[in-house]
């Protein structure tokens, strides 16, 4: 493929240095309204290119790969979660898929501590209350939360996000537990304290707050079931910075409004853009529009990852950042 310029679409508007280096290297078509395009502009699109540049907001599912014809031979995803795209139809009809694995880790772990300290210590609620004028002087009683300190968390999925979040809660005096289909190796669980819990069900039982870092795949959907939700303590938060369907958002908010949790940070939903009127009406959550990964550094960090993808098969090698369905 070296020789005439590969052609690659992209879906969205990407930051400015990425769309630059991307004209340099490739033809490429970009987005500059930014308008996530439909499903016939995205099977559209697949067809005209050799590499696909979508986003977590670009469903590819096999109708999309079925459309776009042979000419396709990369998706290389701006993101790390792959969860929009059917990497098994796309591996059957032999077009690679890569993401952006790494980049954006610190930036999530810092906002999922955000939100972890953020609802149990009201800072919302002490903001708002601050912008209504009503702060009339310190009181004993006034805006109490919870302690963070020397709390259990329960961290559902252990790859980078979830190490990262356990650094920085370690940090904290949080005790750190997990539950993953694996146990970490045994230098990360010495390095973070962590405690190993084969059984989700047990380690749900017995947290204070738990963070939901697990990626969306067909085995995670609604891993916090209704059933899950039931075994928590009512006075536990949970923090969820990962995909909204991973935690069945229907009984999470049944188990708010009834006080059968005491709260939730979400930054994500199950049907974005929507967001269930019932979770805006709650008090006791904390609500962000999928924001963990939005600093300026990581999307640039992922443009360049997404090059080095591009760059990397397009010169026929192997690219650094495959994703294999058996991962998934
Ligand atoms: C963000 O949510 C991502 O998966 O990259």
């Amino acid at each position: 493929m070296s020789g005439s310029k590969l052609k690659v679409i992209v879906t969205r508007k990407l930051p400015e240095a990425v769309e630059t280096r991307m004209s340099e290297l490739f033809d490429v078509e970009l987005n500059t309204s930014d308008k996530p395009m439909t499903i016939e502009e995205l099977s559209d699109a697949a067809g005209r290119c050799d590499a696909l540049v979508p986003t977590l907001t670009d469903k590819i599912d096999g109708r999309v790969l079925a459309r776009a014809g042979d000419r396709l031979r990369l998706i290389a995803q701006f993101g790390v979660g792959v969860d929009n795209i059917d990497v098994r139809s796309a591996s059957l009809r032999g077009i690679t898929v890569t993401n952006t694995p790494g980049v954006l880790t610190e930036d999530t772990a810092d906002m999922t501590l955000a939100l972890l300290l953020a609802v149990p210590r009201r800072i919302i609620d002490g903001v708002d209350a601050m912008r209504r004028g009503e702060f009339e002087g310190w009181s004993p009683t006034w805006m109490l939360g919870r302690r963070i300190y020397g709390k259990r968390l329960g961290i559902v999925g252990m790859g980078r996000i979830g190490r990262a979040v356990a650094r920085r809660a370690k940090a904290f005096g949080l005790q750190i537990h997990y539950h993953n289909r694996k146990p970490a190796p045994a230098a990360v669980e010495e390095e973070l304290g962590a405690t190993y819990w084969e059984s989700l069900d047990q380690m749900l039982a017995r947290m204070d707050i738990v963070s939901v870092n697990a990626p969306h795949t067909p085995a995670s959907f609604h891993l916090i079931s209704a059933r899950r939700l039931k075994l928590m303590k009512p006075s536990a938060y949970i923090v969820n910075t990962s995909r909204g369907e991973v935690v069945d958002e229907a009984a999470l908010i049944r188990a708010l409004e009834t006080g059968e949790l005491a709260g939730a940070g979400l930054d994500v939903y199950e049907n974005e853009p929507a967001v269930n009127p019932r979770l805006l009406k709650l008090p006791n959550v904390v609500l962000l529009p999928h924001m963990s990964s939005a600093t300026e550094e990581g999307r640039i960090d992922m443009g360049e990852k997404v090059i080095i993808n591009i760059k990397t098969f397009a010169d026929g090698h192997r690219p650094p950042d495959r994703v294999l369905p058996a991962m998934l």
